[in-house]
């Protein structure tokens, strides 16, 4: 059995080490917690090369607080991609703002920013990039576009921690940033986790109110926010997980490099790209195939889990009725929504099990050719 993802294995590795960091909190200790959390945060902010890293209880409140932190207008426009995973989408509506989708760029799983530049409008507060499957959106050229027209950029760093763009870690773009530690990402806590990072002081002081239910002090609240904090413990996993993540990314893209060299005998399997060699930290290592699904059976027949990411494109997504702006076009979104699937890539996958797994996917798309 080769699950889609494991953390047991990765915690049966560090295990000591886990054990060793958490039974150390004195809970005798009144400051113990606090002091766990801030120390994850300074990390943090180190690793990803931003001024301030403010931890909360999730991605999707770290995307919520730091859209909120912007103090748009209530409804302006912010721009996303079509392809990815839900709560983006939803943190701009629970944030107050109408998402505008565009379609991914050609050949790529990503947003198109030829499209993010004809969606922005007069009514455009906001891009929120997402660095989707830790593949590095092109930065650079992103903010070229944002700074012409006066907009912010907030990056959805939520699967992207540890990748670069033109030499820079994303998460130190935008104005703001929110990252995800739930239990499925390459930092994983056991159940959930995030955080806001900012170069702004400003930004950084409004995200550690709206943490706090918008509290200014003194019981005196400003702004309607969320009670948002990380669990110390959990912080504390971080803290201890964190200095191994760059390890981790290498055998991820010796993961993806190896999958990639097995496919390349097939024109039916489309690999991951990336354009540039520390961009891509493969959260995600996510191919497009012929008939997707019978594929997805017939590795599940084999015992190796597969996951579709994602099989809706997000302006379909029932709950957004009413709430967003159509696209302007989702042509290439619409084929890649219907092509994908991800499969295992975690760091302690065998050289064995990459290859079975490439040979049963080989098999299928021989088959269905
Ligand atoms: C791209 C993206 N954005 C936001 C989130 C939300 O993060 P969380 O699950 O920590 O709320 C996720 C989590 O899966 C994600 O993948």
């Amino acid at each position: 059995m080769i699950p889609f993802h494991s953390n047991s294995r990765q915690h049966d590795n560090l295990s000591q080490d886990l054990t060793g960091a958490l039974g150390s909190i004195d809970l005798k200790d009144d400051t113990a917690f606090a002091r766990a959390v801030e120390k994850f945060e300074g990390m943090l902010a180190d690793y990803c090369q931003v001024d301030s890293a403010v931890a909360v209880a999730s991605g999707t409140d770290a995307l919520i607080i730091a859209l909120r932190a912007l103090d748009a207008p209530a409804g302006a426009e912010v721009i996303t991609c079509d392809f990815g995973f839900y709560a983006t989408a939803a943190s701009i509506i629970m944030a107050g703002f109408t998402p505008v989708f565009v379609d991914v760029a050609p050949g790529r799983m990503v947003m198109d920013l030829d499209a993010v530049r004809d969606a922005i409008s007069p009514n455009t507060a906001a891009i929120v990039p997402v660095h989707l499957f830790g593949e590095a959106i092109d930065m650079l050229a992103l903010k070229q576009i944002a700074d012409q027209h006066s907009i912010t950029i907030v990056e959805d760093v939520a699967q992207a921690l540890g990748a670069r763009s033109a030499g820079q870690r994303v998460g130190s773009f935008g104005t703001a940033s929110g990252i995800s530690f739930n239990w499925s990402k390459h930092l994983s806590s056991f159940s959930n986790g995030g955080a806001v990072l900012t170069n702004d002081r400003e930004i950084a002081t409004r995200v550690r109110s709206l943490r706090g239910h918008g509290n200014a002090g003194s019981f005196r609240h400003t702004r309607m926010g969320l009670n948002s904090r990380l669990n110390p413990f959990e912080a504390t996993l971080l803290s201890t997980k964190l200095p191994h993540l760059d390890t981790w990314i290498a055998r991820r893209r010796e993961i993806a490099a190896r999958y990639t060299r097995n496919f390349a005998s097939s024109s039916n399997v489309v690999t991951p790209t990336a354009t540039e060699a520390e961009a891509h930290v493969y959260h995600k290592y996510t191919i497009r195939v012929p008939d997707r699904d019978r594929l997805r059976k017939q590795l599940a027949d084999q015992g190796v889990g597969a996951l579709v990411c994602y099989p809706w494109l997000l302006h379909d997504q029932p709950a957004f009725e009413g709430h967003a702006l159509r696209p302007h076009s989702f042509d290439r979104a619409t084929e890649v929504a219907a092509e994908v699937i991800s499969i295992p890539v975690y760091p302690e996958l065998t050289d064995a099990e990459i290859d079975f797994i490439s040979e049963t996917i080989l098999s299928h798309v021989e088959s269905a050719s």
